[in-house]
């Protein structure tokens, strides 16, 4: 059997890490305040259908309700064995439907055969289509005095506020890292397995605070070590990175070994980077709650990681990305003169220049190809705008993050472009080019005569300086873009 469900608990007392839950109900149990209906909510694997059976066992007993069942009744025995004809268990991911529920709700009409109570379990709540919740709202406000409704679920967002009001919420969380290895602890030595602490801590941090799965993990490194549970197989088994490795890459940092490094480097180049940084990551999270780093230090640290975290999205090489990331933490290490520290923002490290120009595995989205999703999608929006878009604006180029295309509408679809360019147009764009792509519309050749501008106040002075020349083409063309009436501004740079 395996060990999650030889040692899923049977009593209160033995669930892990969910006191606070635990003391409320044992504490309702006893003083006899009762709801008609729970909802246990919260992670996988930590211990919500547990919790509903073992206090369905206590609302059962015959001694009960009691928080400490007498495990020796018919009721409780029963309840042990999963077969208490009172307690329904029914999962909702495959009875969504509005029938299943009406099923249920006939069933609520009988009195329980043989407990005081006739308890519904449903799990994966949220999984209930509209009607069915519908359908048990009123039930579930009012039910008869002997039923009590339980139910679980990992994502108590999905349920609709109607039910939420109606039901007492409890919330299981992660349980703590600490409480779960000292639990796995106890299990192995009742198991009769030897284990090294490094190995059992690798596990817990994996299973990331659900005590299912850390029990599943255990089964399995129980298998793959074949005896002891070693540090070294664990690792392997998990495919992570031995975080022998992680404080040996800090402890070089520190020292300045920067061969050290290029050995460790070569090392995990192959391990997927992601996870790697996640686990400097948590490293420093512990180095910053110990003490163990000046402040200053980790929060350098965690700017260089999440540069590099930048970098990975440009780069595929691992080994240039870790060497970069640790020669920065050497620097970061050392202690900056005011001089060097303005030196350096001046030169701050950009991103983009360490983009590759031609990676072979980064296939650069054609231009071309763009401008037709774009039309499409305009179109999806409109069909007519889209329409008037694709026969009146010609890609040329798309370069630098400029756009530029040439536009010769005729007067309606110059109407439909300037009212919708701003809401629909230009969003689109910036979506499928990017935010700070500039749009540059060339002149259309076929109607070389320039257009008069009516709205155009003459109030301004027309002088011949190639400044203004220059002002008054961008004008031209901003309103091109968004219309005669767009507001212009000019602001006055003193020289
Ligand atoms: N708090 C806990 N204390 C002790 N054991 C637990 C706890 N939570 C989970 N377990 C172990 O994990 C197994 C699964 O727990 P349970 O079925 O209660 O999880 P769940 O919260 O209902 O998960 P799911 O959301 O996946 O249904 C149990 O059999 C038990 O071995
Ligand atoms: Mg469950
Ligand atoms: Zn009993």
């Amino acid at each position: 059997m395996v060990l999650a469900l030889k040692y899923r608990p049977k009593r209160f007392e033995e669930i892990i890490g969910q006191d606070a839950i635990v003391k409320t109900l044992t504490n309702a149990l006893d003083k006899n305040r009762l709801a008609h209906a729970y909802l246990f909510s919260g992670l996988r694997g930590a211990g919500k259908t547990t919790t509903a059976r073992i206090f369905s066992k206590a609302l059962q007993c015959e001694k009960g309700p009691t928080s400490s069942p007498c495990e020796t009744c018919e009721n409780c025995i029963m309840a042990n064995e999963n077969r208490h004809i009172d307690i329904i268990e029914m999962d909702a991911a495959s009875n969504r439907k509005i029938e299943d529920i009406r099923e249920l709700i006939e069933h609520t009409k009988y009195k329980p055969t043989l407990g005081k109570y006739k308890i519904f379990i449903i799990d994966e709540v949220h999984m209930l289509t509209n009607e069915a919740f519908n359908a048990l709202l009123k039930t579930l406000e009012e039910p008869p005095e002997y039923v009590k409704f339980i139910m679980a679920t990992t994502d108590p967002l999905k349920l609709p506020a109607t039910i939420l009001s109606r039901v007492q919420h409890f919330r299981f969380n992660k349980i703590p890292e600490s409480t779960i290895e000292s639990y796995l602890q106890r299990v192995l030595t009742q198991e009769n397995v030897e284990f090294e602490d490094e190995a059992l801590r690798l596990i817990v941090k994996s299973a990331k605070g659900s005590v299912r799965d850390s029990l599943t993990l255990l089964d399995q490194a129980i298998a793959y070590c074949g005896g002891k549970i070693e540090l070294d197989k664990v690792v392997e088994m998990l495919g992570v990175i031995n975080p022998e490795i992680i404080s040996q890459i800090f402890k070089a940092i520190i020292e300045n070994d920067k061969e050290k490094l290029k050995e460790i480097i070569k090392e995990i180049k192959d391990y997927d980077i992601e996870s790697v940084l996640d686990e400097i990551i948590l490293f420093l999270k512990d180095a910053l709650f110990n003490g163990g780093l000046p402040l200053i230090t980790v929060q350098r640290f965690f700017n260089i990681i999440s540069d590099s975290r930048e970098l990975i999205k440009y780069n595929s090489d691992n080994e240039f990305i870790l060497s970069l990331m640790f020669f920065r933490m050497v620097e970061a290490t050392k202690p900056h003169k005011i001089d060097d520290l303005i030196k350096n923002l001046e030169q701050k490290i950009d991103i983009d220049s360490y983009k590759p120009k031609d990676l072979p595995n980064i296939t650069k989205p054609d231009p071309e190809e763009l401008f037709k999703t774009l039309i499409a999608k305009i179109k999806e929006k409109d069909y007519d705008l889209g329409l008037c878009f694709e026969t009146s604006v010609k890609f040329i180029s798309f370069e630098n993050n400029e756009l530029k295309w040439e536009s010769c509408p005729d007067i309606e679809c110059k109407n439909m472009l300037r009212r919708f360019f701003s809401p629909v147009i230009r969003p689109l764009i910036n979506e499928i080019f990017g935010l700070n792509v500039k749009i540059i519309p060339q002149k259309c050749p076929e109607s070389p005569k320039p257009q008069p501008q009516p709205q155009q106040p003459q109030t301004q002075k027309k002088t011949n300086s190639p400044l203004n020349d220059k002002s008054e083409q961008v004008i031209s063309k901003v309103r091109e873009v968004f219309g005669s009436d767009v507001k212009i501004t000019k602001i006055l740079h003193k020289s």
